[in-house]
Formats: structure tokens, sequence, C-alpha cells
């Protein structure tokens, strides 16, 4: 397996797999990678005939006081888990390579960005949409791989690709959960004994959801109260950000299940804020 650092290395690599009549899927990630992203990967080598993995850390989706400089890196452990799940190639870019001095071109995907995690983080889908849309342009891929945890990123990813003309498929693959039901998040690594107990009220929250859902409940403003009194029990480990319900295509708010619905969450333990979701088709 092949580790490049630039995008004209990574270009060159995929213009010849293509000229062989390969095709390529690419798993874009921030490192740091744990079985969430292994089935990113296993899906992309099944489906393609060459695999991108991308390993970056994107600076521009990182608020001003968000955990940028402490985000977990371990290259070689990532590399280890690309060569095992059979992926071809892990694009590893320096910030400077993405990003000039002078950069100054971004993507906003509007309305679908502003509700749930772009209300307390503004500025976060314009640095995913930039970054992936980047990568997009660097890989050349016929499918990209996206994690439903982060169900805001992929349906934003998603209006992204239709909305601009992409010519790739965007591939939504499910939540892998620890044993207990806690959401893999490269993110739970900051947790302390103590809150990587109270983190299970996320899950405990979304289940309970779920269950009320698929047991005919249609009022939005009921689920979303018995999902925050669950959180509350972790007090004062857990503090919500948000718990909502929105339609699925649009992410905007709506408390009644009446078509696709995503419900999703937000809570910081301690420090470290954590999501989680549930999609109702
Ligand atoms: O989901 C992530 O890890 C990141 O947001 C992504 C899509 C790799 C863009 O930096």
């Amino acid at each position: 397996m092949q580790i490049e650092k630039t995008a004209a290395g990574v270009r060159a690599q995929v213009k010849a797999w293509k000229k062989e009549g390969l095709s390529v899927g690419l798993v874009p990630t921030m490192g740091y990678l744990h079985e969430g992203h292994k089935s990113l990967i296993d899906r992309a080598v099944e489906e393609n005939d060459r695999v991108v993995v991308s390993i970056f850390v994107n600076p521009i989706q990182f608020g001003p006081t968000e955990d940028l400089e402490t985000y977990p890196r371990d290259l070689e452990a990532d590399r280890k888990l690309c060569e095992q799940a059979g992926a071809s190639l892990i694009f590893a870019p320096e910030a400077s390579e993405m990003y000039s001095e002078d950069f100054s071109t971004f993507v906003d995907a509007g309305k679908v960005t502003e509700e749930l995690c772009g209300k307390s983080r503004p500025t976060h889908f314009r640095g995913v949409c930039t970054v992936v849309n980047k990568l997009f342009n660097i890989v050349a891929p016929d499918r990209a791989y996206f994690g439903q945890k982060d169900a805001q990123q992929l349906a934003v990813i998603r209006r992204m690709v239709r909305d601009l003309n992409m010519d790739l498929e965007i591939i939504g693959c499910p939540i892998i959960r620890e044993e207990d039901g806690l959401a893999k998040s490269s993110r739970n690594t900051y947790l302390s004994d103590e809150e990587r107990k109270a983190a299970l009220v996320l899950s405990k929250a979304i289940f309970a959801a779920k269950a009320m859902a698929e047991g005919g409940e249609k009022d939005g403003d009921k689920i979303l109260e018995t999902m925050k009194n669950i959180i509350k029990k972790a007090e004062p480990l857990a503090r919500i950000d948000y718990v909502e319900m929105v339609r699925w295509d649009t992410i905007e708010i709506h408390h009644t299940i009446d078509g696709p619905t995503l419900i999703a969450i937000a809570v910081f333990i301690g420090k470290t804020r954590l999501i989680d979701n549930v999609l109702l088709q």
C-alpha cells in the first residue's frame, strides 16, 4: 500500500488506474481510525477496484476554541488498519499541501448546514464541504463513503454533490457502536472512565427515541422530552448542546414524524462533545 503526501502524486496514481479501466473508491477521514472507519473501507474495497483513504485533520472545519491541536493522530496505526482492510493508497497531506497561504475559495451548502451542528459550529460545514470538494477533485473517485454517525455531514455532502453536478456516488454507511451502545468516535479517547460511563446517555436517549417512534409515536415533542430527561440523569457530567428532530433531506426542524426523519443529539460529556442519531425512514 502506497502513502502519498502530495495531490500530484495521488493524481498520477489515480490516472494510471483509470487508464487500466479500474474503479476508485474514496474514504475521507481525519485519521485515528477505528471500527467505524474500517467498515467504510471494507465497503469501499467490496465495491471498487482501488480504494484511497485520505487522512487529514482539516484545520478549516475546526472553530477557534475547538480541539484542532489535541485531535488524536497515529499515522502508523492508521497505515496498518488501511493495509489490513485492503486499501490501495493513503493520501496524508500536510496542511500546507492543501491550503496555500492566500487560500480564499470556500464551498457553502447553505440552509442544510444551519441547524443541528451548524448552529453551534457555524463555520464547520463550510470547512468540510471545501476540503471534501478538494479531495474529490484530487482523487476523482467513482464513489465516496461517509458514516451515518455524522448524519448532517452526509446530508450536506449529498446536497453539495447534487447542487454542483459532481460526477460520483455518495454512499452512506451505518453507525458502528461499542458493545454497550456508544457510537464509535475518535473523540471517545478523550473520555475519563467516569465520563465514558456518562457518555452512554447518548445511545440510551437515541434507542429510547427509536423505540417510541417504532411503537407509533408521531409527536416529536414527546420523544425529544423523553430524550432530554434521560440525558439530564447524567448531569453534571452531561450537558446538552442540542436534542432535535429534523426532516432528513433538508435538515429543517420538524417535530412530527410524517416522512424520513432524523433524530440527532450533541451532548458535552465533560469537555468532549459527542454526537449520535437515528434515521427513521
Ligand atoms: O468526517 C470526517 O472525518 C471529516 O469531517 C471529513 C469528511 C474527513 C472532512 O474532513
